[in-house]
């Protein structure tokens, strides 16, 4: 068997940083990156099942690597995460996938190294497959899992594992369980132990960062942590997601504000502008308080970057309801959205609502939104253009070529040697193209 592992991910920044786990556990067990399927011994699909269109693809893409197993029989091939979890799911990818040796729950995926050991044992008795998905709603937090981290210079940590808002469109509650908090020490000596490794950036991740600590006693929550975070001396830049409009405090927003390590920068998915939709959606919020935490954050940062997710076509929803999303999304000025059409997932109490609304009306409303929001974009862009900001360089797409963010977040394109990946540099903005901006590195001098 090659000893070379290939992962897919799919799905959300939290799986990226997943596969950040299961590439530590594989290189544990000695297996090296490959850079292609078929140089793979092991094949791992990390994967969504937020909509409907990502369980296509990841059934595509599952589908495609059959004729790679009938051409080398010792390959594993395993797919994990989050589409395994739902109801029933393991089993019918079992049937619609016989070649797939290996299926692991979200809560499962630690027990990745032990199956497949598990499975090179079944092997040697000609019983092959290993399934494993387990409906713990609590599993407990592993913190010795290795990490092997592929996106320097930034970092991603977790704080918070699942959900517990049920959002009525949301799978996320079912697949990942109850919310559950690492330890402020786990965190905060995870983040020591990155900086003191070079990284320059760190980012949160929760599916509600701000309900960090809500299943703790001693009060211990999300302000107190990035208070604990502010104190740690050096520069770096902090990010986190995702905030909840329903939990994002005043206080976080000035702790925010005041630490010049925090980038101004925050996600803040309102998913729609109508008031009955966010009912309907189980938001906790309305419009206009909403509105109101975006004047709040504004007042304490009026250069922060906002950005947004936005659903179309949820069930009910009129042409007024989305008249009312239109006009909340030209209020906000968001930097960026990502926009989505609904997708009915199985269990979820939208998907069992009456009144779903036909695919034709969606395409209609998610072109007439996303033509609204690259409006915007292009025009906050153009407000960037002969100003300089501190960039990170992050990336080298190409020789000679760099891209890193503002600290609100904006991607900025520009010329640079690779060996600046890491480094905070002064960068120009000469010119927006649409959404994306074009800078030069000016004299740091
Ligand atoms: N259909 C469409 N979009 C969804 N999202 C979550 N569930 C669904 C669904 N069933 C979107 C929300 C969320 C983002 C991560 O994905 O906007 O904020
Ligand atoms: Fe889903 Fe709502 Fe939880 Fe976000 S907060 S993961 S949208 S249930």
């Amino acid at each position: 068997m090659i000893k070379k592992y290939f992962i897919e991910t799919f799905g959300c920044q939290m799986n990226v940083h997943e596969s950040e786990k299961i590439s530590g556990m594989l290189e544990s067990l000695d297996f090296a990156p490959a850079t292609s399927r078929e140089e793979a011994g092991i094949i791992v699909f990390n994967t969504c099942c937020i909509r409907d269109t990502a369980e296509q693809k990841i059934s595509g893409n599952i589908g495609e690597v059959k004729a790679l197993k009938r051409a080398d029989k010792s390959r594993i091939v395993a797919v994990v995460g989050c589409m395994t979890q739902q109801k029933g799911a393991a089993e019918a990818l079992a049937a619609k996938f016989p070649f797939v040796d290996i299926i692991l729950g979200t809560s499962n995926l630690y027990e990745l190294p032990a199956k497949i050991v598990e499975l090179i044992e079944r092997r040697a008795r000609h019983r092959g497959k290993v399934v494993a998905v387990s409906f713990d709603e609590k599993p407990p937090i592993d913190e010795t899992v290795p990490v092997t981290r592929t996106s320097y210079p930034n970092a991603w940590v977790n704080i918070t594992y699942g959900c517990n808002n049920f959002c009525t469109y949301c799978i996320v509650p079912y697949v990942r369980g109850r919310e559950r908090s690492r330890e402020p020490e786990a965190i905060l000596g995870e983040i020591r132990a990155l900086l003191s490794n070079g990284y320059k950036e760190i980012t949160l991740l929760g599916q509600n960062v701000d309900s960090y600590g809500n299943d703790r006693a001693d009060g211990f929550g999300f302000a107190k942590l990035l208070r604990e975070i502010a104190a740690i001396e050096g520069k770096f830049r902090l990010r986190f997601m995702t905030s909840h409009p329903k939990d994002l405090s005043e206080e976080v927003i000035s702790v925010i504000a005041e630490t010049p390590n925090f980038c101004k920068n925050i996600h803040l998915p309102v998913q729609a502008g109508s008031d009955r939709i966010l009912k309907a959606m189980n938001r906790k919020y309305d419009r206009a308080s909403y509105l109101r935490l975006v004047d709040t954050i504004r007042s304490y940062m009026p250069e922060c970057g906002l950005t947004t997710d936005i659903m179309v076509g949820f069930p009910g929803e009129t042409e007024e309801d989305f008249l009312d999303t239109m006009d909340l999304t030209k209020r906000v000025r968001y930097h960026n959205a990502f926009t989505f059409v609904y997708s009915p997932r199985k269990g979820t109490v939208a998907a069992s609502m009456a009144d779903q609304i036909p695919y034709a009306v969606k395409r209609d409303r998610i072109t007439r939104l996303i033509a609204l929001q690259n409006a915007i974009t292009e025009e906050m862009s153009g407000e960037f253009v002969g100003k300089t900001y501190e960039v990170l360089a992050e990336d080298a797409p190409k020789p000679g070529k760099l891209c890193g963010r503002t600290d609100s977040g904006r991607l900025v394109n520009f010329n640079g040697d690779k060996s600046l990946v890491g480094e905070f540099l002064n960068v120009k903005i000469t010119k927006n193209k649409a959404s994306a901006l074009y800078g030069e590195i000016e004299n740091n001098g």
